[in-house]
This record gives C-alpha cells, structure tokens and sequence, in this order.
C-alpha cells in the first residue's frame, strides 16, 4: 500500500512551538518515525511537508494517481482553506486527518475543519503516536 503523508502550514517548525501543547518533536524526527512505522507494517510511506497552500494542493493532486491512502495535516489550513477542501475532495482512497494536538481543546475556531465530511477518520491530540493510528487505520481499511 502506498501512503501520503502531507504536513502543511508551520509543521516544519513545529519543534519550535510551544512544547506543552506539540511535545518538541522536530519535523525532520517526525517524519523518520513515520517512515519507521512504514516499514514496520509493511507499507511505502512519502512523506512532504510545505508553507504552500497552492503547493500543498499541488501534492494533492499528484497522490490522486500515486496514493492508496492519504494522510493529512494541513495545519491551520485545516480551519478556513476551501481550496484544501476541494483538492481533497478529489480523492477517491480513504483520507485520515490528523492533529498532533487536541484541537478540540483549544480555541473555538480550531474546532472546525474544512475537511469535515470527506475524511475516513480524524485522529486528534495524540501527538506523533496519531501518524501511526492513522498508517493502521489505512492499512485495516485495505485488507
Ligand atoms: C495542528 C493544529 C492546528 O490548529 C494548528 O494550526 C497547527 C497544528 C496540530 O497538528 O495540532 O498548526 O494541525
């Protein structure tokens, strides 16, 4: 099975941001424990990471004809980019939405996503250990 996992706005920072609530893991820790977990279960994982919305909706559409699942966190995209939601829309393999923090916990306008209503599933405020849940998740819907 193949995987996209994309990261979108100041993931690459994330390291630098408040440890209390992103735990201090750096993109670049982030991304060798997923593709850690990839080859754990046996599945071929490409990670990418951007600031680019555009770009971002860029690799969307390239995993329309790559990706058998699809792994999303768009960051604060995730509460206002109607251009994400309909990149995503395209899809048609299971996409996971995936937040490192519990975005329901936090301020009001985090607790909307635009990719409500086109996602398999929301794993949220599980911190990197969510990546994995949602590798799992994908790799149970495809057996
Ligand atoms: C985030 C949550 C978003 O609200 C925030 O804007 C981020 C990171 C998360 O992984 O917890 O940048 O997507």
């Amino acid at each position: 099975m193949r995987i996209v996992v994309l990261n979108g706005v100041n993931l690459d920072v994330v390291g630098r941001r408040d440890p209390d609530v992103y735990g201090g893991i750096t993109i670049s820790e982030l991304e060798t424990q997923i593709y850690e977990w990839a080859s754990e279960l046996d599945c071929t994982v490409r990670c990418r990471q951007t600031n680019s919305e555009g770009e971002f909706v860029d690799w969307c559409h390239d995993a329309l004809d790559w990706a058998d699942g699809v792994i999303l966190n768009p960051g604060a995209w995730s509460h206002y980019s109607w251009a994400i939601h309909d990149a995503v829309e395209l899809f048609a393999v299971p996409v996971v939405e995936v937040h490192l923090s519990d975005v329901n916990a936090r301020e009001k306008w985090r607790r909307f996503s635009v990719l409500e209503g086109l996602v398999t599933a929301r794993v949220i405020g599980k911190g990197p250990e969510g990546y994995r849940e949602a590798l799992e998740l994908l790799l149970a819907k495809s057996s």
